[in-house]
């Protein structure tokens, strides 16, 4: 388990002799938008980092402060442009605007995606050929309630907070299932923790009396026993970095979590198996 400072140490030896593609859907704010950012330092912004949400003027603005590579600011002759130009063909920072929400969506971005880039070595949601292919799910790894399989979708018995323990789950087993149908990828589905992003904050933002009121006193509480998202993009980076081909279900400080799951395996493979179905039909929706 490293600590945030061995976690920024070892991110910092992250050299690949390759120029990493990087999409990060959920960038434009939070734990993602602090992924981005300590990416592009690691990388000196030699990368082609995609920033995927709904806000362009907050992906711009990540953007913008993005660092260039060195050879960005050598224009003095025409050599050194021809240099630029070879450049910007290669690393390059951009925004597609998405709404995941809806699939017809998700299936028009991924049509959008497969044009402009022919692999992605990082992917995550917050191959290929000796370069990394690694894709990391920010959500609540380990932290959600048992699948009822009797109601997968939640039809008979919605509620936002079950959905919340059962979407966790269902991440656990579709991330599982990837892992087995790609193994020379790795797939990491991971717990951040108490985080202080605006999606926290947010919750304040409520103009009830009462909101209003606990805001003075829960404002210090959240500072208190949460932890910077730059703290956290440092631990998330360096589970990525450093997961290793198949399923990793991590906690909030990069550790496996996957112990309770010993002795269960042939009862998982069937869940899994159910959830996988669902997952097929649901999100084939939209599909042409
Ligand atoms: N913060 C915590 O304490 C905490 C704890 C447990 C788990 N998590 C999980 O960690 C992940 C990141 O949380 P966070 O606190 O960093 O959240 P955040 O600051 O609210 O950021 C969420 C990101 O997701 C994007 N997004 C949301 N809905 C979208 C949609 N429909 N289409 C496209 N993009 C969308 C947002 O972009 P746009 O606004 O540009 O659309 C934003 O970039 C989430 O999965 C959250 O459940 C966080």
């Amino acid at each position: 388990m490293p600590t945030v400072a061995q976690a920024r140490e070892s991110n910092a030896t992250f050299k690949p002799s390759y120029l990493p593609v990087a999409v990060f859907i959920g960038g434009t704010s939070g734990i993602g938008q602090a992924m981005v950012e300590a990416f592009a330092q690691y990388t000196k912004g030699n990368a082609h980092i995609i920033i995927v949400g709904r806000n362009q003027a907050a992906a711009e603005a990540i953007i913008a402060k993005l660092p260039k590579p060195a050879s960005d600011d050598d224009d003095d002759d025409d050599e050194d442009e021809d240099d630029e130009d070879e450049d910007e063909e290669e690393w390059k920072h951009e925004f597609i605007s998405c709404d995941i929400n809806l699939m017809k969506n998700i299936y028009e971005f991924t049509a959008d995606l497969k044009k402009r880039i022919d692999h992605i070595n990082f992917l995550v949601l917050s191959a290929g050929l000796g370069e990394d292919a690694k894709v990391m799910s920010i959500l609540a790894a380990g932290q959600g309630k048992p699948v009822d399989v009797d109601d997968l979708g939640l039809k008979k018995n919605f509620s936002a907070f079950q959905a919340m323990l059962q979407t966790a789950t269902y991440t656990d087993y579709a991330f599982e299932e990837f892992a087995i149908r790609e193994p020379a990828i790795s797939f990491t589905h991971i717990f951040p923790g108490f985080v202080d992003t605006p999606s926290v904050s947010g919750l304040l933002d409520y103009d009830q009396w009462v909101v209003q009121l606990i805001k003075p006193i829960v404002t210090p509480l959240i500072r208190l026993f949460s932890v910077p998202s730059t703290d956290c993009a440092e631990r998330m980076l360096y589970a990525l970095f450093n997961a290793e081909k198949g399923f990793n279900r991590r906690n909030d400080k990069g550790d496996s979590n996957l112990e309770d799951k010993s002795g269960k395996e042939e009862a998982d493979a069937e869940i899994r198996k159910k959830v996988w179905d669902h997952s097929v039909e649901t999100t084939s929706v939209g599909r042409q």
